[in-house]
């Protein structure tokens, strides 16, 4: 989920106030954050934030050495060296098959969804409801299972688009990304610089490319949220070490579950772990509150000294998904409105579970049950 339930705290080194003003030029770029407390501490950022402009129109001397064929944005500077390529046609889901309101919604709007948006609320599920989430849950888990055994060097994303629209057809799930605000296909396939919510396409996986594919189901009236990244072929030592230090950034998160504790806790957790390593934590992406709701309260930053509100009791039902960014953790969206690119052009990546807060601790209603219930980019044989 988006940037609305992220607070706001001046940019300045060590400032830390409330901030509302925002830099105006990376309004205009489609840079995310740039929040300051005042005019003066704006100006005192000046000489350092200006840079940032600089690096996200592609302007700081780095170039990348793209054969652009199909460019549908003539005018746009890119961060990195990943293009669009073209998308299939829309698929659709038989009409047997429950669906969200959204997804007859000409605008794809989540009119429950909105209905509830303001309340902080969050909801505990009863023993039927958990049991639901349960089914959710694993139906979504057996669909990223199907998309772990084709993944690989040459695969189209929109292939693994395909793919994990009929594995949710079969399991008797709709796809819930599917017409989301408008989203127009069946999962996210996020490759290399892209953070989340890249469009599956015909550009096919290259060998030493990461590429983390996110999955939702909406299964009998509740939906079940995960995403793994995934090593194509031979990677650097760089992408390896990012991918298993985000994996490490959900594994302690997770552990930290329990009633009592604090939303906001998890944060501090994920970015301990990430700038120990060197790497930096995504602001604008949330995990979130998840049952007949695809996105509710609570709101979960991943970084540290957030103010999520709310406190974990059993019942609780909500998603970890941190992004993890090689170099810098600011975002920068692609024309399309939806691929979310790191705005220096390095890699980031994610991984996500569905969870749920136990009377003791946790359950991980996504868990992996095959592959020992290791992740997929620890068996190489992509
Ligand atoms: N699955 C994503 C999440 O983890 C949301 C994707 S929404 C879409 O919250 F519209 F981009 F598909
Ligand atoms: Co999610
Ligand atoms: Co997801």
């Amino acid at each position: 989920m988006s940037e609305l339930m992220a607070n706001r705290t001046c940019e300045t080194a060590g400032c830390n106030a409330q901030a509302n003003l925002q830099c105006p030029t990376c309004i205009k770029l489609g840079i995310s954050g740039s929040y300051f407390c005042n005019q003066q501490c704006f100006k005192n950022s000046w000489p350092t934030h200006k840079i940032l402009h600089k690096v996200a129109q592609g302007k700081s001397g780095v170039t990348n050495g793209t054969d652009e064929v199909f460019n549908p944005w003539p005018d746009y500077t890119f961060t990195g060296s990943l293009r669009p390529y073209k998308t299939s046609s829309p698929r659709t889901v038989p009409d047997h098959i429950p669906r969200p309101d959204y997804a007859d919604h000409p605008e794809g709007i989540p009119i429950s969804e909105q209905q509830v948006k303001l309340a902080s609320h969050i909801k505990v599920l009863n023993d039927e409801e958990i049991e639901e989430m349960r089914v959710a849950c694993k139906l979504g888990r057996e669909v990223l299972d199907e998309v772990a055994s084709i993944i690989g060097i040459g695969v189209l994303t929109d292939e693994i688009d395909r793919i994990v629209h009929e594995a949710c057809v079969v399991r008797e799930c709709y796809p819930s990304p599917l017409n989301y605000y408008k989203y127009p296909k069946s999962c996210c396939t996020s490759v290399n610089e892209v953070i989340c919510h890249g469009i599956p396409d015909m550009r096919p996986l290259a060998d030493g490319d990461i590429c983390n594919v996110d999955v939702t189901v909406y299964h009998r009236g509740y939906h079940g949220d995960l995403n793994d990244t995934f090593l194509i072929g031979n990677v650097s030592k760089t992408a390896e070490k990012l991918v298993n230090v985000t994996w490490e950034c959900l594994e302690k998160a997770i552990n930290a579950v329990q009633p009592g504790e604090k939303y906001r806790e998890l944060g501090n957790i994920i970015q301990k772990h990430a700038q120990a390593n060197g790497f930096s934590v995504v602001k604008s992406y949330c995990g979130h509150g998840i049952h007949q709701l695809f996105h509710t309260s609570p709101g979960v930053p991943h970084y540290a000294k957030n103010k999520a509100v709310g406190v974990m009791k059993p019942g609780h039902t909500f998603t970890i998904e941190p992004m993890i960014s090689q170099g810098s953790w600011r975002d920068k969206c692609w024309p399309d409105n939806w691929t979310a690119v790191t705005v220096d052009g390095q890699l980031s990546a994610q991984f996500e579970e569905t969870l749920l807060v136990t009377d003791t601790g946790v359950e991980v209603l996504t868990k992996r049950l095959a592959n020992n219930g290791q992740p997929y980019f620890l068996d190489k044989k992509l």
